[in-house]
């Protein structure tokens, strides 16, 4: 068999690159694949496929479940780093897209601007998926919503509480609420809005704004939060501490939500910041599933955008 050299690519740049029908056909996927790793069941529809994984950002998650699920799938890995490769030196992006995806089957990202991933999607011959940006990360988004639907059933109708920075996971969580039916309670502190441009929503019908945080939580399905300070935003970190004193989930916000009410945060998360322990380690905290899932959903990802719509 020989690669085709222009066969039609889809990449997972942001979550509304996808349809609720893919989103469907993907959870199904994800817990199929899920059953098979817990049943150690060999699925290597992935042999002889390579994984380009490049860093330009710090991880644990994120490099972990895409190793760790390419080989389970029976591919293997090449991982780069701004500072160990030609990134770091200014080659242009465009080239970088060109060389990494004629050596390799699929591209994974982790970068600062929207803009750079695209501009990488558009000069590569295969798919690229993105890892996190300043402005998306819908890999996190998906193992989210997995774990919400695994859980608590659909999350169509019900309503998501988003308490703190109008960053990168916020943007992602409105995507999402548009694309799948359902609403997002934005709280954050005065200047750190979503820009409803920057997060390419269609309209302002799946969310609701919030001053104070605790009204965001108020019969909430679902109450999640984020750092303060994302990865490249650290020189604002004294500044954003003072400003975001009130947005930290904890018990009072949660006893508000629906009694039924589960509580996710990305991670890495910071006790006494955005959430107090006693929310992040207590009953209704799913974020150990939640971070789990990050390996399932994005090994049925790589199975999609690879061999399109699997049964297997
Ligand atoms: N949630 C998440 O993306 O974690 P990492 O930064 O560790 O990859
Ligand atoms: N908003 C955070 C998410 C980390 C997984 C950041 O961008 O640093």
């Amino acid at each position: 068999m020989t690669k085709p050299a222009s066969a039609p690519v889809r990449h997972y740049l942001q979550f509304s690159d996808l349809s609720a029908d893919d989103y469907a056909h993907l959870f199904t996927r994800a817990a199929e694949i899920k059953r098979k790793f817990k049943t150690y069941e060999k699925y290597h529809p992935l042999a002889d496929r390579t994984l380009a994984m490049i860093f330009e950002k710090a991880s644990t998650r994120t490099r972990v479940s895409f190793e760790a699920g390419m080989y389970q799938l029976g591919g293997s890995v090449v991982h780069l780093t701004t500072g160990d490769s030609q990134l770091g030196r200014a080659e242009p992006i465009e080239d970088s897209a060109r060389v990494i995806s004629r050596m390799t089957d699929i591209v994974m990202i982790r970068t600062y601007g929207q803009d750079k991933i695209e501009r990488f999607a558009s000069h590569s011959r295969v798919p690229v998926i993105n890892g996190l940006t300043n402005e998306f990360h819908p890999c996190q988004i998906l193992a989210d919503i997995f774990t919400f639907i695994e859980h608590r059933g659909s999350i169509k109708g019900k309503v998501v509480a988003w308490v703190g920075d109008g960053n990168n996971m916020a943007n992602t969580w409105l995507q999402a609420a548009e694309l799948l039916g359902f609403t997002v309670h934005l709280s954050t502190p005065s200047g750190y809005e979503v820009d409803q441009a920057v997060a390419g929503l269609q309209g302002n019908a799946c969310y609701k704004v919030f001053a104070d945080p605790l009204e965001a939580c108020r019969d909430a399905d679902l109450v999640t939060t984020d750092v303060w300070t994302s990865m490249g935003y650290e020189a604002e970190n004294d500044v954003r501490k003072q400003a975001f004193a009130d947005w930290c989930v904890d018990e009072a916000m949660m006893q508000v939500a629906r009694p039924e009410a589960l509580f996710m945060h990305c991670l890495p998360a910071h006790r006494g910041e955005e959430v107090s322990a006693e929310v992040i380690d207590g009953p209704q905290s799913v974020v150990w599933d939640e971070a789990e899932n990050r390996l399932h959903v994005q090994k049925a990802l790589m199975e999609f955008l690879l061999l399109g719509r699997v049964n297997a």
